[in-house]
């Protein structure tokens, strides 16, 4: 049981979410692969759709549609978007309590697909079936966009701190098995003082890798998928910027982009 008043919500967004940086990234995306300005964007699995809320205040030709299945986080982010956005941005925004692998989810120029939230998809088949619909649901110009993680820090228990302003934020991995890829991670936090907060998030799921994602979005018509790899520091730390690569680098922790088009 979480404490009571504790707003887990902000704590993720304030460690996890950079929705700033990821609109840019998707506006810099879209532009690079379809020589065209991206308006419409699709998050699925959007939580309280920061990201939607962030794209909307582009311009006023810019919507939003965000896709969830979870009444709490829809909710916590309507009442973001009350006090944040203008009348006329919150009238851009199309948020659906509905579960991704619907068919009938609204068509978009890019659909984006977060913080790995697709893992929860175990089976090759159930994987499949999601990205056969946003195939699908996507425009015929559309891009895909979805991140990954890995590197060797996966494949063993390992618990790292990030220290924030006022409090620590934990990725916790709780375990791996090799025979499955299956993996239990943890988001905990300790405010500053207080005692820390176990498994405020808790993600039960598979770690799927760059070619296995590339060969199911092949399969299920996506014509090129190219791989945005993170640029280093001097002193070998990602540095934040993202550029298409064919080669990647064996690091012990990555993250990288897929850019799938339709
Ligand atoms: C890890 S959170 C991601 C939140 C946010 N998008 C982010 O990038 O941090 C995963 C979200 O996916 C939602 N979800 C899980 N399965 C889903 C499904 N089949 N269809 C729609 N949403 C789903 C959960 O309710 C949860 O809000």
């Amino acid at each position: 049981m979480l404490p009571e008043n504790f707003d887990k919500y902000s704590y993720y967004i304030n460690s996890v979410q950079s929705p700033e940086t990821d609109v840019r990234f998707f506006k810099k995306v879209y532009r690079e692969l379809r020589h065209k300005e991206a308006l419409m964007l699709r998050e699925d699995f959007c939580g309280t759709y920061i990201v939607c809320q962030e794209w909307v205040k582009l311009g006023n030709l810019y919507k939003a549609i965000g896709v969830d299945l979870d009444e709490e986080p829809i909710e916590y982010g309507r009442r973001l978007a009350e006090k944040n956005l203008k009348p006329s941005q919150r009238a851009r925004l199309n948020i659906l309590k509905k579960n991704v692998l619907n068919p009938s989810l609204p068509k978009s120029d890019i659909t984006a697909a977060l913080n790995f939230s697709y893992f929860l998809f175990k089976e090759r088949g159930m994987l499949k079936k999601y990205f056969r619909n946003v195939y699908k649901t996507l425009k015929n110009d559309g891009v895909f966009i979805l991140d990954c993680f890995g590197g060797s820090n996966c494949y063993e228990p390992n618990e790292e701190e990030t220290v924030h302003k006022g409090f620590s934020y934990f990725w916790d991995q709780d375990s791996y098995d090799p025979i499955t890829n299956e993996a239990q991670f943890y988001i905990h936090f300790k405010i500053k003082g207080k005692k820390k907060i176990e498994k405020a998030f808790s993600y039960d799921w598979r770690l799927w890798s760059i070619p296995e994602l590339k060969e199911i979005l092949t399969e299920v018509g996506f014509k090129d998928i190219q791989v945005y790899w993170e640029g280093t520091t001097k002193s070998g730390e990602g540095d934040g910027h993202f550029k298409i690569v064919d080669k990647g680098e064996d690091c012990e922790s990555w993250i990288a982009y897929l850019a799938a088009l339709k």
